[in-house]
């Protein structure tokens, strides 16, 4: 099963991706919990690269593909085989809303290049963790490029329309809450899609 966080910066995904990833490892399962941009060798090089200099979008883009690719192809493809519960802070949906509705780059080609990358591997469930742009912000003491609150409003209107899209994949979370209580819910629809997984 492969699942996946996402939200604007500071919104409280990672925190809830780990404590899914503990929740799920306390019940004698085997999950993994991976990041991007990052998580393989190439990728955290690439990550370091996006931090740290401006560029066209289109390479911006071809960049933040370019790690998905390694990856999915060298980690989550072998983990889901090994029959591992895959848990990531951000995938897709993140360069849609950030590279498509944040720089305004063609959605189409965003999600042609997100296909290629990911050989069309989609995920079983995304948790979309919605907070207020302020608050996400303010939660973050040292802002990268990515966290202009223009361009973050731009980006959080992206993540809902793709969830308004997705109804079936995608689980729109209030991250304004507790983190515990935000947690109770997903723990409550993760409990449920693995027995659904289960049943068929
Ligand atoms: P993240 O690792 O969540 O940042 P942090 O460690 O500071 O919490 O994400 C890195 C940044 O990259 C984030 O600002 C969002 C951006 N991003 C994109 O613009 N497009 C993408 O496809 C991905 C995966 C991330």
């Amino acid at each position: 099963m492969l699942i996946s966080f996402e939200g604007i910066d500071g919104s409280g995904k990672s925190t809830q991706a780990s404590k899914l990833r503990d929740f799920l490892l306390s019940e004698g399962l085997k999950a993994e919990l991976l990041r991007e941009p990052g998580g393989t060798q190439v990728g955290e090089r690439i990550r370091h690269l996006l931090f740290e200099e401006e560029m066209h979008p289109i390479t911006e883009l071809l960049l933040f593909e370019a790690a998905r690719s390694e990856l999915v192809r060298r980690k989550i493809k072998p983990l889901l085989s090994e029959g591992k519960v895959v848990i990531l802070d951000r995938f897709v949906d993140s360069t849609l809303a950030y590279q498509g509705y944040g720089r305004g780059l063609e959605l189409s080609l965003v999600r042609e290049l997100n296909g290629i990358a990911t050989d069309g591997l989609v995920p079983h469930l995304t948790f979309l963790i919605d907070t207020d742009v302020r608050t996400a912000l303010s939660r973050k003491q040292d802002k990268n490029r990515f966290e202009d609150l223009n361009f973050i409003l731009k980006v959080r209107e992206g993540f809902l329309k793709i969830a308004e899209q997705e109804r079936e994949r995608i689980f729109l979370i209030n991250g304004n809450l507790p983190p515990s209580a935000v947690f109770k819910e997903i723990k409550k629809i993760v409990q449920e899609k693995l027995w659904d997984l289960k049943k068929h």
